[in-house]
């Protein structure tokens, strides 16, 4: 008998009673979209969540951080790195910005601060980085350097739905940050994505761009899009709130796990936990540096045995085709490595024990 598939992930699914139970309404009310009482419910509750004071929903995370690149008014150059989805820099060069490609920190993946300033122009305008995997940017270096030049700091964190920095929701942190709520999420809407942020003033015109820019009945203050999260998709979010420590608790039992079986075993690298952060467990990336078989063959040996890992950052963004020879060329050897050595492993809410043990078994035997 062959072994079941183990999938990268799997979408968590509150009972299914609640759900129906959530959406019954909407066949009395037939107000499906555009803000109705089910999505204005949700963005009350994710307030109190996320403990920010604002928070505006949309159709998915990638039109999320278009739409908040565009309320922020953004010009020239944005500082990006090229080890994150390519949602981050299509957000950006899709309002007509550049991308300036910043190395990263080996130790988390994230922005290295440290080369931020040598980056920065008469030009540049924003920095736009990445909480990758939910390993946080190092916001207090990045709000010091944003401060002294007078930047806008975006997060995309599309990877770090609930998580705290000393207690503090990550919410907080830089101008506004963006989650994604898409099925794959250790938190989701079925498709969504959530802005967070503390001053609307900084964000005018938001909540107008998610509805073509329509600032009345007739009048069209500005050049918006659709981006509307609808009334299901809020209810799925509503009824996975409740269940969100639950899964959180159980993707945390399964990393502890892959950490105990990978962590000392030479030529595996796994990420240190960031101190004073409360994770939730999105993914479980792995660094082949010098193991026995590089990450290619570690995939293959994976999907041989029916376990599907992912390559994930791969392509470094500015090597993605549609990027070619389109902007200046930065060095940034560290993300180049990453995108060459390193994949996340199978994590989901309710992973069997024994499953954790196959991968790490199909890995290191
Ligand atoms: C880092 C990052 N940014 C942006 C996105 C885009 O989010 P969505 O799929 O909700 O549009 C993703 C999606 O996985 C992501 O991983």
């Amino acid at each position: 008998m062959t072994d079941r598939k183990i999938p990268v992930t799997r979408s968590s699914m509150p009972p299914f009673e609640e759900y129906v139970e959530e959406i019954r309404g909407l066949w009395d009310s037939r107000w499906l979209s555009n803000r109705g009482a089910l999505h204005r419910r949700f963005e009350e509750q994710l307030e109190r969540y996320l403990g920010t004071p604002h928070v505006s929903l949309f159709a998915n995370g990638h039109l999320a951080l278009e739409a908040v690149i565009q309320a922020a008014g953004l010009t020239g150059e944005v500082i990006t790195t090229p080890f994150t989805h390519i949602s981050t820099s299509h957000a950006i060069v899709r309002n007509g910005l550049e991308p300036v490609f910043c190395d990263i920190l080996e130790s988390d993946l994230t922005i290295d601060p440290g080369k931020i300033e040598a980056l920065i122009t008469e030009k540049t305008s924003a920095i736009v980085a990445t909480h990758v995997y939910g390993y946080l940017c190092h916001v207090d270096d990045i709000e010091r350097i944003a401060k002294k030049h007078g930047l806008v700091v975006i997060y995309d964190g599309a990877h770090a739905f609930g998580e705290t920095l000393d207690g503090v929701g990550v919410g907080n942190f830089g101008d506004a940050v963006m989650f994604s709520t898409h099925a794959t999420k250790v938190f989701h809407t079925i498709e969504g994505g959530i802005v967070t942020y503390r001053d609307p003033s900084a964000f005018p015109s938001l909540d107008e761009i998610v509805n073509f820019g329509f600032t009345g009945n007739d009048e069209i203050g500005y050049i918006g899009t659709n981006a509307r999260m609808n009334e299901f998709e809020a209810a799925m979010g509503l009824c996975n709130l409740k269940y969100l420590e639950r899964e959180i608790a159980s993707r945390r039992m399964a990393s502890e796990l892959y950490a105990q079986r990978l962590s000392g075993v030479p030529g595996i690298r796994l990420l240190r936990p960031q101190e004073k952060v409360t994770y939730n467990y999105a993914y479980h990336p792995v660094i082949f540096d010098g193991f026995k078989y590089d990450r290619e063959q570690v995939l293959k040996r994976l999907a041989d045995r029916d376990i599907f890992a992912r390559r994930y950052f791969y392509p470094a963004v500015d090597r993605a085709e549609c990027y070619n020879g389109r902007y200046a060329h930065y060095e940034t050897p560290v993300a180049q490595y990453h995108a060459d050595h390193v994949l996340t492993l199978p994590l989901y809410a309710g992973m069997a024990p024994e499953d954790v043990e196959r991968v790490c078994d199909a890995i290191l035997r």
